[in-house]
């Protein structure tokens, strides 16, 4: 069958589930995974030619994204930061909005060339920590998770961009966590409220981790609340805290810094135009 065939009848068999741009994209990430075709192939080669068997894998990967399933977990793999990330069921699919995140504390390390310690709260696919120290070679990292598999994920990442980085199991909840002193605590913990499910895609809800995604209602900050408290007794002096932010929440996470004395507290926008970010001050004297 002609490739330009096989991509109409993904468009055709997916139109109803997701836009013509995302459909054009799984269908390039596809083939590129399986085939090793590059995006623009269809303008080079408008009538190439696939053979059956190198058809099979298209249309198994249709069936999943038919159901749902996101594509990052159907090709295994994710980009971040300019990285491969391998994802599976067990961490959250990194997201764009967290590179900005990646970004801001990157920026703040610019020209310093000094030798910190982070730490990454959270780290799912390990993808925060391992661009931090992909991109600032000065630093020890360590990155902490409540799930074992997820931080098995994230062993493999760091392995693969040949990064050293230390990755241990521990719950905020219960202050499981290591006793170093911190330059940096960074964090994109669970923060989508329950009640927010209905605004959430299919392919995230049905097939992301819920631990990795939702707070209760009631009490929304509640990770905040702990990595805070986690925070206020292990960072330096002059230590700084990077949040990623609920961005219907932004100004509560302010409030409760404040309440919490963090000092020189800044909100920071997305590239979407949504608060998504905080980073703040600990300062002991
Ligand atoms: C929103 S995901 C962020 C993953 C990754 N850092 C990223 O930005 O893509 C939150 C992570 O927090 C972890 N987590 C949930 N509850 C936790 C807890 N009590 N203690 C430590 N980590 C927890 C989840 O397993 C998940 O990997």
């Amino acid at each position: 069958m002609q490739l330009r065939a096989i991509r109409d009848i993904y468009r055709k068999e997916l139109e109803s589930l997701y836009p013509r741009e995302e459909i054009d994209s799984f269908f390039y990430l596809v083939i590129e995974h399986h085939l090793k075709l590059e995006r623009f192939v269809l303008v080079l080669q408008p009538d190439l030619h696939l053979t059956k068997e190198e058809e099979t894998p298209l249309f198994h990967s249709l069936a999943r994204l038919k159901a749902h399933e996101p594509v990052q977990y159907i090709l295994g793999e994710s980009f971040f930061y300019g990285m491969r990330f391998i994802v599976n069921p067990s961490v959250l699919i990194p997201r764009p909005e967290t590179e900005e995140l990646v970004s801001w504390i990157l920026k703040d390390l610019e020209g310093t060339g000094t030798s910190i310690n982070i730490l990454d709260i959270g780290t799912g696919s390990g993808c925060i920590g391992i661009s931090l120290a992909k991109n600032y070679k000065n630093c020890r990292v360590v990155g902490m998770d409540i799930s074992e598999e997820a931080l098995e994920t994230a062993r493999i990442n760091a392995k693969r961009q040949e990064v050293k980085i230390e990755f241990i199991k521990a719950d905020i909840r219960f202050w499981g966590t290591p006793a170093d002193r911190w330059d940096f605590i960074v964090s994109n913990p669970p923060y989508v409220r329950i009640s927010e499910k209905g605004e959430i895609r299919a392919n995230v809800k049905d097939f992301e981790p819920g631990v990795a995604l939702f707070v209760d209602d009631e009490d929304p900050l509640f990770y905040y609340r702990h990595i805070l408290s986690y925070a206020k007794e292990h960072l330096k002096n002059r230590g700084t805290i990077y949040l990623e932010v609920n961005q219907y929440l932004a100004e509560e996470t302010k409030e409760l810094l404040e309440i919490e004395k963090f000092s020189e507290i800044e909100l920071k926008k997305d590239f979407l135009g949504n608060t998504r970010m905080i980073r703040a001050l600990w300062s002991t004297i």
